[in-house]
This record gives C-alpha cells, structure tokens and sequence, in this order.
C-alpha cells in the first residue's frame, strides 16, 4: 500500500509524510519525548480553532492527552485560544453509567480538561448513557454531528487493541454511532483508571467510524513503549476493520504524532 515516505518540511519540523495512496497522505512526526508531542499537538489545535472558530470538536479520555489538555488550559488562560464557539461532542461514554458516577467518561473530560477551559454548556453535546432507548441516544448522536456539518477537528489516542474511540477491533469502516460490547483487552486497559476490571462497564458508547472517517482534519497522538506494537500494525500492516485505526490511512489530513518510545518498531 505505501508508494513512498518522505520528509516534509525538511527543515523546520521532523515530520515525515506517507504516500498512502493516489492523493492520501498522512504526515507522522515523532518527537523523542511525550511533552514534546503534547506542545505540538496543542499548537495544532490552537492554529485550527483560531482559523475554524465554529466547528465541532472531538477529544478522547485516557491518559495520552492529560499533558496537551494542561497545555490546552494554559493557551487558553493567556488568550491564545478561546473555545466560546466550538462545539463539543463526546467520543465516546461507558452505557449504562449515570451522568454523577466518577466512572462517566464525560466527568472524567471535565475533571481533565473542560473545566480548565472555556466551552459553553449550550455547545457541548454528551451521551445520555443510561437512557432508555439507547438507539434513538445513539441516533440522535449523530444526527448532531451532521446538522452542525460533521466533525472539524478529532483528536484520538490509540487503543491498545487500535480501537478508535469504542470501535473495537471488527468494526466495518462505515459502522454508525452506536452500543458495542468492550473487549476484553479494552476492559483491561481501562481497569488502570478505576481500580479493577470488575469497575469497568462491558459495554460502551461511541461515535462510528462513519462520522469519524469524515472529520476536516485529524490528529492521533501515541506515546509510549506498549503502544509500539499497535502503532506498527496501524502504519505497516492490512487495512481492516480488524484493527480499525487503519482507518485513518483512508481519511484526509490526518497526522499522527507519536514520541521515541512509540514510534520504535517503525
Ligand atoms: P490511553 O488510552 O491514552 O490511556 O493509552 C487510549 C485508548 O484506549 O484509546
């Protein structure tokens, strides 16, 4: 599939951007720290909002983004930034899980990042995941992204098993917001921030593949030595729904930054 890699701008960044396909791209840059990575990555995200004050935005939970939202929160105080008119939409949420339990992923942004900047309320638009009906939830979820005009700006991490959001492995390339049932190595990463695996929901919530494949511009931020494995598969291995960050090796304008550790097995 790869027709050529090669490095762009040479001299003001270390990125490097791969042929994909006819016009696909997709630039990489790897810097030899994370913090690295979270300074560019939120410069990036500056640039954008300052250009498309009014789209929407997607960020991930976890803990790959916990140092760009400090970063985030720090422009944001010094008026680099303002996020009064981007709109929010959650990735993704536990089902099940009530809008006050500590385990609500939406919370869990707040606590990390939303309180520290300045969204409105009237612009943010989470899952209900403890709503009846959860189809007509998962509907309406997209139904939001297409009147606001689609994703601008989705900021990613990587899963362990290369879900994106709660897109586990087996997820077809055109999959709408819905349920989905959490793998077990899903459940095992995330028992890391509640305790135990027994404190994490089996299923969860989660914007499609459909609405992220479409999104303006795309930034997958990757760190460390356990996610070297993954990162390779995404960049080396088959397009497949088996591992659906490949995905993004058919979207536009996507870049993945990744530091030393990840980016060893490439
Ligand atoms: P992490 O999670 O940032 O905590 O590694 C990433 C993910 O599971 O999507």
């Amino acid at each position: 599939m790869h027709s050529g890699i090669r490095r762009w701008p040479p001299i003001t960044r270390r990125w490097m951007q791969i042929t994909l396909s006819g016009s696909v791209f997709m630039n990489m840059v790897i810097k030899k720290h994370a913090q690295e990575i979270d300074m560019l990555a939120s410069q990036m995200i500056a640039e954008y909002v300052n250009k498309n004050p009014n789209r929407i935005l997607v960020f991930p939970t976890g803990n790959t983004p916990l140092g760009l939202y400090k970063n985030l929160a720090g422009r944001v105080a010094c008026h680099e930034v303002s996020f009064q008119n981007t709109y929010l939409v959650e990735l993704d949420e536990y089902m099940g899980i009530a809008e006050n339990d500590p385990r609500n992923l939406f919370k869990w942004l707040q606590r990390a990042f939303l309180d520290q900047v300045d969204f409105q309320d009237m612009r943010m638009y989470r899952f209900q995941a403890d709503a009846a009906d959860i189809e007509a939830e998962t509907n309406r979820m997209d139904r939001v992204i297409n009147d606001l005009g689609g994703i601008g700006l989705l900021v990613l991490g990587l899963g362990p098993n290369g879900h994106l959001g709660f897109n586990e492995p087996g997820s077809p390339f055109d999959a709408p917001t819905r349920a989905i049932t959490l793998t077990p190595a899903s459940i095992q990463s995330s028992a890391g921030y509640w305790g135990s695996s027994q404190t994490v929901p089996s299923m969860g919530l989660t914007l499609g593949m459909q609405a992220l494949s479409l999104a303006q511009q795309t930034l997958l931020m990757v760190s460390g030595q356990h996610k070297a494995e993954i990162l390779r598969q995404v960049i080396n291995g088959e397009i497949s729904p088996e591992i659906p960050a490949t995905l993004l090796r058919t979207m536009q304008n996507v870049t993945i930054l990744a530091d030393a550790d990840a980016a060893s097995l490439l």
